[in-house]
């Protein structure tokens, strides 16, 4: 394929998740070696675009992480530059620091830049491109909360690590006749729990687009003990909540492109299930252990798909868009689309539908 590109960026925005360095690798080799195109790794996300930390990589860089986790750029979810804290005498202040990573992007002389990253990163994307930026997104997250794609790549290797859990969790729970309630991440989109739920057979899966009702968990792992059942499992998204309560936050941090960080719940719902039915309950927090680790297969054939498909979009000239993938293509969509709603579980999904079909429960 001809290209007009001599100098490309690539960062990695938001949240780490698995399948990151496999989408580097698959821009950066063909850019270097079929489009003899500069490739300038911008470091620690869009505070590196910012802060003008961004270096040349060379093809000894994009060799041999493929199936690495993490970044080998680094990432960030405090430097979105449209709001980028600043420490001043006065306390951490916002402002807008746009102009200076614009100036970053052309004193590099960028012809295109390859921004890789969830909802946050997305609207950046978009924010750069109605400014004239040569931007274009490839959608990554464990949630798998971004609209216009059907899945991120990240979220099958977090239900991977999650199944396998469920799966740890369940001898030991009923070698102890124990209620094990699993913390799974997800933000406000129930993905993550559905999915593990699913695959690990839990038997209460609680996600935040279907409000629980105490009564009916209570009521469930009840049953489950009085019909012989030795061990009830229950998969709770750290964005789920009771229909009469809140979500559980952890911490706002002003810092952060999404100030409110979720996490609790498991704790809430653990301690209440123990008093109310008396059933000896323990509680695991899976957490950042989900977005650690090797991305499965799946998620280093997606990401890498992702990752051609963004070079061909930036060597047409395409902008302004994101990388999606929609059945089995791969295909671009206007960055728009993708942060217009968060993907959240639909109701009618069949997911949930195929869960309640086995028995499994869902606190309503
Ligand atoms: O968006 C990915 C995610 O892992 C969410 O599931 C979670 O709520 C959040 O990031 C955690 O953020 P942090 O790594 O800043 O604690």
């Amino acid at each position: 394929m001809k290209s007009n590109l001599k100098t490309i960026g690539i960062l990695t925005g938001g949240g780490d998740c698995p399948g990151l360095n496999a989408v580097i690798r698959s821009i950066a080799n063909p850019a270097m070696k079929e489009f003899d195109c500069r490739v300038i790794g911008i470091l620690d996300g869009f505070e590196g675009l910012v802060e003008g930390k961004m270096r040349e990589l060379a093809s000894h860089d994009v060799t041999g992480i493929l199936n690495i986790g993490g970044t080998i750029l680094g990432t960030s979810n405090k430097g979105n530059p449209f709001k980028f804290p600043v420490e001043t005498p006065r306390g951490i202040e916002v402002l807008d620091y746009s102009n200076q990573a614009v100036k970053n992007y052309r004193n590099w002389n960028l012809d295109a830049l390859i921004a890789i990253g969830g909802d946050g990163t997305m609207h950046i994307v978009n924010k750069f491109s109605e400014l004239g930026l040569n931007f274009i997104g490839v959608p990554k997250t464990i949630d798998n909360d971004l609209s216009a794609t059907d899945v991120t790549f990240g979220y099958d290797s977090a239900v991977s690590v999650a199944t396998e859990a469920i799966d740890r969790l369940q001898t030991t729970a009923s070698a102890h006749h124990r209620v094990m309630v699993v913390e799974v991440m997800g933000r406000y989109a129930g993905w993550i729990a559905l999915g593990a739920g699913i695959a690990g057979g839990a038997d209460v899966i609680l996600i935040p687009e279907i409000p629980f009702k105490w009564e009916k968990v209570y009521e469930h792992v009840l049953l489950r003990s009085k019909h012989g059942n030795r061990s009830s499992i229950i998969c709770v998204a750290e964005g789920a909540k009771p229909s009469e309560g809140n979500i559980v936050v952890k911490e706002i941090d002003n810092k952060r492109t999404d100030p409110v960080r979720l996490g609790g719940i498991g704790d809430l719902v653990g301690r209440k299930i123990e008093e109310s039915t008396g059933l000896e309950t323990r509680v695991v927090v899976l957490g950042h252990v989900l977005r650690g680790g090797s991305p499965t297969p799946y998620d280093r054939i997606l990401a890498t798909r992702f990752g051609a498909v963004a070079l061909e979009t930036a060597a047409e000239g395409k902008f302004g868009h994101m990388v999606s993938l929609r059945g089995t293509e791969v295909i671009t969509v206007p960055v728009k689309e993708a942060i217009l709603e968060l993907h959240t579980v639909p109701l009618d999904s069949q997911y949930i539908k195929s869960a309640r079909a086995v028995g499994t429960d869902f606190g309503d």
